[in-house]
């Protein structure tokens, strides 16, 4: 597939990048139609920042801390989004609420991959509260984003059983090691998408 065909597309991140980098592996077949143009963190300390650049992507900082309020640091994402040619905006482990005028410009072209099976367990410690409310089966769900926080339509879902004497923490692993299978196969899917819409525009 030649370059143009594969959409520029941005992953963001704020820890260690472990769905990063299932989805930069995924990313290296010259015929995988989103390309990674840029890694992103709000958090200078991100440990995928490393493992990015180790692949050879290019990356970027912009601290949340260095802003005022969320206006000002989502006016400096988007510009640096922007900057990159970045049509498609992947977040993996990206731990910040962004404003309902972010979300906004990039609906339709910006997903996410949450740790529970939606709509179950919306926001943190999803795993703690799966185990406390009893339930049989667990997972992981890609969706769009929408201002509503964990709200947009699915994508893509993967379920794990929930084993006797689970703890959050092996919960978690086991629903990690679907996320890294389900995220590249979830991204494929919209990229491919966008990139026959943006086919179809032109013609
Ligand atoms: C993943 O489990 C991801 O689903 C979750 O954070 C982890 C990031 O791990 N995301 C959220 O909770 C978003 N609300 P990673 O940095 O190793 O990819």
């Amino acid at each position: 597939m030649s370059d143009d065909a594969r959409v520029p597309t941005a992953i963001l991140i704020s820890g260690r990048g472990s769905n990063m980098v299932a989805l930069l592996a995924a990313a290296r077949d010259p015929d995988y139609p989103a390309r990674i143009v840029l890694v992103l963190s709000n958090r200078p300390d991100a440990g995928g920042l490393s493992l990015a650049r180790e692949a050879g992507i290019p990356t970027a900082v912009v601290d949340h801390a260095a802003y005022p309020d969320r206006e000002s640091f989502d006016a400096a994402l988007d510009a640096r989004l922007r900057e990159a040619g970045v049509e498609l905006v992947v977040l993996a482990g990206f731990m910040r609420i962004l404003t309902e005028g972010f979300v906004r410009a990039w609906e339709g072209r910006m997903i996410n991959i949450h740790p529970s099976l939606l709509p179950a367990f919306r926001g943190t410690r999803t795993h703690e509260r799966a185990l406390a409310a009893g339930v049989a089966e667990h997972g992981c769900t890609v969706h769009h984003v929408v201002p509503e926080l964990d709200a947009g339509p699915t994508i893509a879902q993967a379920r794990v059983p929930v084993l006797p004497g689970d703890t959050p923490e092996t919960l978690a692993e086991r629903v990690l090691a679907e996320e890294h299978t389900l995220y590249p196969r979830a991204l494929a899917d919209v990229a491919l998408a966008l990139r026959d819409a943006r086919r179809g525009q032109r013609m």
